[in-house]
């Protein structure tokens, strides 16, 4: 029975789902999408929203893709048959991001990449400093990266919002994983431009073609690898220069210096090839995302005129309650409406149940984060950006899913709603933005994200205070 809690948030019907422990011969198969091999993978990559939309419309709540990841992925979105992956044991369900265009650039010995023991391990290494608690430190440097960016922006101006994000960003991360601080000439801030040039670069064509050409892959090759051995010299410059400080006896609290005091069970260090795989995965897991999910808010608002009078108001008032209790909803709606990731996967080891379906084991099962918070059982009026919905509601850890979930959930998510928190209501205290063009930006699939087409483009219409 659909039971509907508020006219704006709702409850689906239940589903069975979970390890197959009397295996699947009883139970079909998943329909599998009608289309050539070639065209579901570049409507998957190309036109990904309109892809699983219409997948979904078709077939229901569970079917099946040919290509992305080897055997092709089941992809469901019933927030039983998530909560039945997100909560398994670890070693039924290893990631597949492992197999995804990613792995080439992170690496074999990322937290993004590895699994079973070392994954936990690893994230055991990295849970501290990502901790509600220890993001607090970062307050200060995510407040001064947010003033800086916002005094360049000048009336008039087109903007690109995912660069200016990233801007921001990259500075918080610098600061809070490599320890730098805002000095220009610093190496690092090298990084910021390669990583900015890296991802811009990977939106062309080219790169797109290049980056279904990696998947599966575990190093790059091509012109990928031209760009990291580059990329990775600086990395390695860093990581000397602050092994040389930490010897000098300097006391640091970025990452990089943790990882650098930390030894594995038998007492011995990370190698320099395990730590570049761990930063330069924080850095571009770190940035991109958070980024774009600012440049997704302005996107929407701007093209939302009431919620975004009401977030005005509220953020220029004087009750600070209301104005971060506004601030709440408009993330928690943006993420929701356009999630950055808008697909994670596992990859079970056993035979699993997705309702009437049976997976068998060694599939790759993909819980679309896109089509969950599209439900219109879930979330009535699914297609309108409407941040009232999340008046008296906290998100479901299985019916809102912008930082994935279970062990292997986002370990930066603190820091980024930290950073939302911040950057979001200090623009709209500030500035008047309108979209440069009133039809909504299409969403465009890059690597494993979902950003605006056209970067999220506003102009400054005027200034406040
Ligand atoms: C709005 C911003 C962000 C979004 C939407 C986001 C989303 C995600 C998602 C969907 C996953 C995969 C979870 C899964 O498979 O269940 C993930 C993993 C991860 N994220 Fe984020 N992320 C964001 C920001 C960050 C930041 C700021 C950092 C660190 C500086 C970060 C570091 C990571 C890492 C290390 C993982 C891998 C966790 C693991 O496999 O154990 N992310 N993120």
């Amino acid at each position: 029975m659909t039971m509907l809690v508020s006219p704006l948030i709702g409850e689906v019907n239940a589903s069975a789902a979970g390890p197959a422990n009397d295996g699947i011969a009883g139970l079909r198969r998943a329909p599998g999408i009608e289309l050539p091999f070639a065209s579901q993978i570049l409507r998957f990559n190309r036109r990904h929203k309109d892809f699983v939309f219409a997948a979904a419309r078709n077939y229901g709540d569970v079917f099946h893709m040919k290509g992305t990841v080897a055997g092709g992925a089941t992809i469901t979105c019933h927030p039983d048959h998530v909560k039945s992956l997100f909560t398994a044991k670890p070693e039924l369900v290893p990631t597949i991001t492992t197999e995804s265009a990613l792995a080439p650039v992170v690496g074999p010995h990322s937290v993004l990449t590895t699994n079973g023991a070392r994954h936990m391990a690893q994230r055991k290494m990295l849970l501290p400093p990502f901790h509600g608690k220890s993001i607090a430190n970062y307050s200060a440097v995510i407040e001064e990266a947010t003033e800086r960016e916002l005094a360049r922006w000048r009336m008039g101006e087109t903007l690109d919002l995912s660069l200016a994000m990233q801007r921001l960003t990259l500075d918080v991360i610098l600061a809070g994983v490599f320890g730098v601080g805002d000095d220009p000439s610093r190496k690092e801030k090298v990084l910021t431009q390669a990583v900015t040039w890296l991802m811009q670069a990977s939106t062309t064509p080219l790169a797109q073609l290049a980056e279904v050409m990696h998947i599966g892959r575990t190093e790059a090759f091509g012109g990928m690898a031209w760009a990291l051995k580059a990329f990775d010299k600086t990395v390695y410059d860093v990581i000397e220069e602050r092994r040389q400080q930490m010897a000098d006896g300097e006391e640091r609290l970025d990452v990089l210096s943790l990882l650098l005091a930390t030894t594995d069970d038998t007492g011995a260090p990370l190698s320099d090839h395990e730590l570049r795989d761990e930063l330069v995965s924080l850095l571009l897991a770190g940035h991109e995302t958070t980024a774009n999910t600012v440049a997704w808010a302005f996107e929407r608002l701007t093209r939302s005129p009431r919620a975004y009078a009401d977030f005005r108001d509220a953020v220029r008032g004087d009750d600070a309650d209301e104005a971060a209790a506004m601030t709440e909803r408009v993330i928690n709606e943006t993420m929701r409406s356009r999630p950055v990731i808008p697909m994670v996967g596992r990859r079970p080891t056993v035979d699993w149940q997705l309702g009437e379906f049976g997976v068998p084991a060694g599939t790759a099962i993909a819980m679309s984060i896109l089509l969950v918070h599209h439900r219109e059982d879930l979330y009535p009026r699914a297609a309108e950006f409407l941040p009232e919905r999340w008046e008296g509601h906290k998100p479901g850890t299985y019916t809102w899913l912008p930082f994935g979930g279970g062990t292997r959930r986002c370990l930066g998510a603190a820091l980024a709603m930290a950073e939302l928190r911040v950057a979001i209501p200090a623009i709209a205290k500030r500035f008047d933005l309108m979209p440069d063009r009133p039809e909504a930006e299409a969403p465009l699939h890059r690597n494993v994200t979902m950003i605006p087409q056209r970067g999220g483009r506003v102009v400054v219409v005027g200034k406040a205070g």
